[in-house]
């Protein structure tokens, strides 16, 4: 059977009151389309077509990396006219599945068996819901066969009280949608060309629409506005939260997790609270990440700790580190095992050896530093002359005394050593000690500015 799947993403949004198109609002840090794509790929569809209208560029550029047919619909004239406009690219033969690009957490289990009904009949995805209001509601004959959907403005009293719901998501053979559709008119309280119509026209013909239940009403939670869209995140993070603890991670609060994107975790990592992750993360056995830190895009190794308020951007940490608390390593630091990143330091594109340490308040940029090398407090790498970027070396031993600054291109041979306060601008070869600063001088007798002082103004 050939699958394609149809798309709703041409609403404005109008309750999001934002210059953004709806479907590009972000969940888990990944547009609501994206997410609807991904499960369309996920129960292989064939084809993807996605209807877009409002910002259709927009929302077109912001998911380019997706093979997708766009289809453009000029106005917004209902649900069964959007997927009108698509249908004359669908192959006659092929089983429709019409998906709403504002729904984002939509599963394949669910999806499965409606698009299994839809082969030869039609198939619409209900639920029960507490509050049905602003749904339309699903209308049952005597013997409980599906009739017809009523939109919400067009229900009578007995209709309004009716708990099942049409989610919108429907799955049936091209060639019905392609009879029915076109027959579907616009006479109703919105002047709409509405989908379920279809349906309807189905049941007339004598037919019979299977009805499937969405598992929990979350599943078909559309996104209107900002609180649909604060609701559906926390449900998301709720349940990558759980999955975590199910598979053997600490969390201090399942509630006070993000993640957006991908977190493989090893044995025994425990996860403080307000952690915030970004792209693909790994923590290996035995990480603790302190509270309130951010981590994207890098590797941690086994038994690191990272302490609190740190940023790990773009790195690799190695086993039995430490980081932090206050620390920001930034693309491109690779930290050996056993290395040590303290408060408020800075790193970039810096190779920390085995068992290095960098602890207080320093900038290590664009620097390759070998094992053991003691980084004093106040260290800075001149890593930037204005125009260019310059490296900075550090052999293996090296000690650095606090408040020195390396100007680069410069190197620290082995075991080479920096007194405190200098500021050096020449090669430090071997077990030398480069002294970088004015020399001291004491004077005698020295008279402190007395109360009869002139002129400090
Ligand atoms: C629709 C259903 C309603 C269902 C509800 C579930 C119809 C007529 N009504 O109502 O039965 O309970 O969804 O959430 O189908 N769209 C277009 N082009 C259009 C109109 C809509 O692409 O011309 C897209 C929207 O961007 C959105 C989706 O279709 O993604 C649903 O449209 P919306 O206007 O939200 O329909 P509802 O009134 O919520
Ligand atoms: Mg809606």
């Amino acid at each position: 059977m050939k699958l394609e799947v149809i798309v709703l993403a041409a609403g404005k949004g109008t309750r999001m009151r934002s210059d953004k198109p709806k479907v590009l609002h972000r969940l888990a840090g990944r547009p609501l389309l994206d997410h609807v794509l991904a499960t369309a790929e996920q129960l292989g569809a064939d084809r993807l077509h996605v209807v877009v209208g409002h910002g259709a560029e927009q929302v077109r550029d912001a998911l380019s990396a997706r093979t997708v047919n766009w289809v453009t619909q000029q106005q917004q004239l209902g649900t069964g006219h959007a997927v009108l406009q698509a249908l004359p690219q669908v192959d006659p033969a092929a089983t429709v599945l019409v998906l709403y690009g504002d729904v984002p957490l939509l599963g394949v289990d669910t999806l499965k068996p409606l698009v299994a009904a839809a082969t030869s009949d039609m198939a619409l995805l209900t639920a029960r819901v507490d509050d049905p209001a602003g749904y339309g509601r699903i209308a049952r004959d005597a013997t409980g066969e599906f009739c017809a959907v009523v939109e919400d403005r067009d229900c009578d009293s007995a209709q309004r009280a009716i708990g099942e719901i049409n989610s919108g998501v429907l799955a049936a053979p091209a060639a019905l949608l392609n009879d029915y559709l076109p027959r579907v008119g616009n006479d109703n309280s919105q002047g709409e060309y509405y989908l379920p119509e279809a349906l309807a026209l189905h049941v007339a013909a004598g037919h019979r629409v299977a009805t499937h239940q969405a598992a929990s009403e979350l599943e078909i939670l559309g996104v209107n506005d900002r609180l649909q869209l604060a609701a559906v995140e926390r449900a998301y993070q709720q349940g990558l939260a759980r999955q975590l603890l199910l598979d053997g991670v600490q969390l201090a609060d399942p509630a006070r997790i993000d993640i957006r994107g991908s977190l493989r975790c090893g044995r025994d990592v425990f996860i403080d609270v307000n952690a915030v992750f970004e792209g693909d993360v790994v923590l290996e056995d035995g990480v603790t990440i302190g509270p309130n830190c951010l981590v994207k895009n890098s590797r941690i190794g086994n038994g690191t700790t990272v302490y609190a308020m740190s940023h790990i951007v773009g790195s690799t940490v190695a086993a039995k580190c430490n980081v932090g608390p206050y620390a920001r390593l930034r693309t491109g630091t690779e930290m050996a095992g056993g290395a040590r990143i303290g408060n408020f330091v800075e790193t970039k594109k810096a190779a920390i050896g085995p068992g290095s340490k960098v602890n207080h308040l320093s900038y290590i940029g664009d620097c390759d530093m070998g094992g053991e090398v003691n980084i004093g407090a106040g260290t800075i790498t001149c890593n930037y002359d204005g125009v260019n970027k310059h490296r900075t070396a550090i052999g293996e031993g090296a000690f650095v005394g606090s408040n020195s600054t390396l100007v680069a291109p410069v190197a620290i041979a082995d075991g080479g050593f920096v007194a405190a306060g200098s500021t050096i601008t020449k090669p430090v070869e071997a077990n030398e000690l480069a002294v970088g600063r004015g020399r001291q001088r004491n004077i005698g007798n020295w008279q402190r500015p007395g109360a009869s002082t002139q002129g400090e103004g």
